[in-house]
């Protein structure tokens, strides 16, 4: 292909559907040369979304996970630095996840905390219905929740060790709306005075 085309790079992204999330096997994915054996003997464990990853790799081309599932399980890793190959990336965050960030880092650093993340989805295409699938919709809410963690984690004056708020999300596929996906997010956060201040996006 890169040949062929006459291309100097190739980056490849993952766009499929969202997987479930892949379990650590000793000797099935934990090392380099333990995945290898399992590519080769078709164990079911493999994501496809992770053979891609070691395609990619061997060829020497970038691999993009624009998914939430952890294809970049350690044997990928090992594989990555050994090669000296670019992986990055854990699920797209476009639209609800993005604004969540951005809105979640403002209110952090603002001295606003962030005590109740409630957030809602429904959408009616393809993806919709992969996600109501519960194991693929582990994967995103693990995801769409570890999100604020950073900024929670960075702020020592608002949250005392291991305080996190409490956070919620809800896909439901709903067949109607289709492509035209929902995002509804309540933040509920404490501020001075004993104050309760509350944004419903
Ligand atoms: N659409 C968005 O705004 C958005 C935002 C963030 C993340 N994502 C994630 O991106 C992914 C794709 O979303 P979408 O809306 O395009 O989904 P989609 O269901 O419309 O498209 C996914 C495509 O992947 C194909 N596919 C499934 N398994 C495959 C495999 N093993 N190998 C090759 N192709 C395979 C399907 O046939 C389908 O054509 C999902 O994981 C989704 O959660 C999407």
């Amino acid at each position: 292909f890169k040949n062929s085309h006459h291309l100097e790079k190739v980056i490849i992204v993952w766009t499929a559907n969202t997987e479930r999330f892949a379990n650590i096997i000793k000797g099935v994915n934990d090392t380099y040369q333990n995945l290898k054996n399992s590519i080769i003997n078709n164990v079911a464990e493999i994501a496809p979304s992770t053979v891609y990853a070691y395609a990619a790799i061997q060829s020497q081309c970038t691999y993009i996970n624009g998914s939430p599932q952890n294809t970049f399980v350690p044997g990928i890793i090992e594989m990555a630095e050994l090669h000296n190959s670019f992986i990055a990336g854990d699920d797209f965050k476009t639209g609800q996840t993005k604004l969540k960030s951005v809105l979640v880092d403002f209110l952090v650093g603002a001295g606003i905390k962030p005590v109740s993340i409630a957030s809602f989805n429904h959408l009616g295409n393809n993806d919709g219905k992969n996600l109501s699938a519960p194991l693929q919709f582990r994967s995103k809410e693990i995801t769409k929740t570890n999100v604020v963690d950073d900024m929670v984690d960075s702020n020592k004056i608002l949250y005392k060790k291991g305080e996190k708020p409490d956070h919620c999300v809800v896909i439901k596929y709903m067949p109607y709306v289709d492509d035209t996906k929902r995002a509804m997010d309540e933040y509920v956060s404490e501020i001075l005075m004993n104050g309760i201040h509350t944004i419903a996006v």
